[in-house]
């Protein structure tokens, strides 16, 4: 069973993203997807600088969205120009839900960059746990949707900031299957002089 909800640990132990292109509704309502993200702000933040952005995309702008990465490809990739661009379409379109998490470090704080940008990635896990708590499932992709200096400046990233991944909620339409994880004594080891 994964996403088993009954406790932390129990939760923490089968926890397994879902596929965003088999996502189906419901996705969270506006109440709970407003819970969601306030659980997922509740992330470790050197500092208290807070270097992060959460972007909801509305359904009903979900359209927009994929003119917006057509446009954005083409600009990029010039002879793109009247070929089939359908992949683009169906990632906007994919899943009930869309959010997109915006790295943006605090320029001159004394808490290096990096620290800001791995506090944007523990938001980034935390808005999966925090849906899956709900009793849904995440999907967190990147891609050349998320490099894309033009993309990125439609959802606010100015110099220096990053789009971390879209998060992508809703009801899994299939069975996860398992995903081979690292061995533990391949990852791990005792600190030896
Ligand atoms: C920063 C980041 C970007 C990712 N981008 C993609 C992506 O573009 N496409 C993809 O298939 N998986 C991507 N993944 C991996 C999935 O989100 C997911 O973690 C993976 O399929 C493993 O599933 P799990 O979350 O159940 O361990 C990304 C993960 C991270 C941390």
């Amino acid at each position: 069973m994964f996403n088993d909800t009954s406790s932390l640990l129990a939760h923490l132990a089968t926890r397994r993203s879902g596929k965003a292109r088999d996502m189906i509704a419901p996705g969270p309502d506006a109440a709970t997807l407003r819970d969601i993200i306030a659980l997922a702000l509740r992330t470790p933040d050197h500092g208290k600088l807070a270097p992060w952005r959460i972007v909801t995309v509305a359904n009903d702008q979900r359209e927009a969205f994929a003119a917006l990465l057509k446009r954005a490809w083409i600009v990029e990739n010039p002879g793109a120009a009247g070929m089939d661009l359908s992949a683009l379409d169906q990632f906007a379109h994919q899943a009930p839900t869309l959010l997109v998490l915006v790295s943006t470090p605090v320029p001159g704080a004394k808490i290096p960059v990096w620290e800001q940008q791995m506090s944007a990635g523990a938001v980034g896990m935390n808005l999966l746990h925090a849906a899956h708590a709900h009793g849904f499932v995440g999907s967190w992709l990147t891609g050349w949707a998320a490099y894309s200096a033009e993309v990125a400046t439609a959802f606010g990233a100015g110099e220096g900031d990053t789009i971390v991944g879209y998060f992508f909620l809703g009801m899994p339409s299939r069975h996860l299957d398992e995903r081979p994880r690292p061995e533990y004594d391949a990852v791990v080891h005792t600190w030896e002089i």
